[in-house]
């Protein structure tokens, strides 16, 4: 008798500090971390918790079972404990993976599009769209009657004139961002703006240098040419050999469109040696 008494005193002592715990946990959850209400209510569910387990350490003895008794003790156990888990499983809240990712998309959607892949992303979807419209005015030209009829056309300045005109704008606005896309910027210069380290050679002057074609070849097979000066960077392989996998036909022409004006003779370019 003295030994209950004594428990439930414990169970009393213990029952006031588990509630004590879970009022400061949920003081704490609430005004000092902001925790959303589910997590308030996890941690105070977790001081329950642990007062059952506090409250059961000191629990008095109970007398051994043995035989059948033992063994439907034993299963009504872990019935109890297996209806708990899933009682609770069922009534806390369930997260929906596609629901959550939608909520974060929803934060992290505007920053990302301020971050370099954002303004990757964006610089691709035009490209896109820079190639729907060359190729429509390509289309343009087709039923204009192809290429000689152009010249024709832009020799009387007729009305047939603007169009060549912006045909040759539009393909060389798309090379100048190939240059971008594909990155020649971290070996080449262009305008002051580029490859810091110089890996490769500058590039201003390099439509006076080499006619589209050799560009074209320098491009689809970088051993084809060698830049004057640097033997040690040929040699080295540093020009990539991947942009005839990585770049549309269209797209190479684009890009030399694109390099073949640039003709700044102030600026020293390295002159291309045939291999
Ligand atoms: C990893 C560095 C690197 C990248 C990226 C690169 N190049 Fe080069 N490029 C070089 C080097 C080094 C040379 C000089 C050696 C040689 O000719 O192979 C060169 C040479 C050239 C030349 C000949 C220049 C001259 O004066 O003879 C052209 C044109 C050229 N590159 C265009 C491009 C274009 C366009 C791109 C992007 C599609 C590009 N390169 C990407 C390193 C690079």
């Amino acid at each position: 008798m003295a030994g209950e008494r004594s428990f439930v005193g414990i169970l009393i002592k213990r029952l006031f500090l588990g509630g004590v715990a879970a009022v400061i946990l949920l003081l704490l959850t609430r005004f000092v971390f902001h925790f959303p209400p589910v997590f308030q209510f996890m941690f105070v569910l977790y001081a329950g918790l642990g007062t059952v387990v506090f409250i059961l350490l000191d629990a008095p003895a109970v007398s051994p079972v043995s035989g059948l008794k033992a063994l439907v003790a034993l299963v009504v156990f872990y019935a109890v404990i297996a209806g708990t888990f899933i009682a609770g499983a069922h009534f806390l809240p369930q997260y929906d993976p596609t629901v959550e990712k939608g909520k974060i998309d929803k934060i992290v959607k505007p920053k990302l599009a301020a971050t370099d892949k954002g303004k990757m992303d964006e610089l691709l979807k035009r490209s896109v769209e820079l190639n729907t419209q060359s190729q429509a005015i390509m289309k343009r030209l087709e039923a204009l009657g192809g290429a000689d009829k152009l010249k024709a056309a832009e020799g009387d300045k007729g009305g047939g004139g603007a169009a060549p005109k912006a045909a040759a704008g539009d393909l060389v606005a798309i090379g100048r961002e190939q240059y971008d896309l594909q990155e020649c910027y971290n070996c080449h210069k262009i305008g002051g703006k580029g490859s810091v380290k110089k890996r490769g050679p500058i590039l201003d002057n390099i439509g006076n240098l080499m006619k589209a074609e050799e560009m074209k070849e320098k491009l689809l097979n970088p051993r084809a040419w060698m830049a004057d000066g640097f033997e040690k960077e040929y040699n080295k392989k540093l020009m990539p050999d991947k942009y005839k996998e990585l770049m549309s036909d269209q797209e190479i022409d684009a890009l030399v469109a694109y390099l073949a004006t640039l003709k700044d003779a102030s600026v020293e370019t390295p002159k291309p040696i045939k291999k």
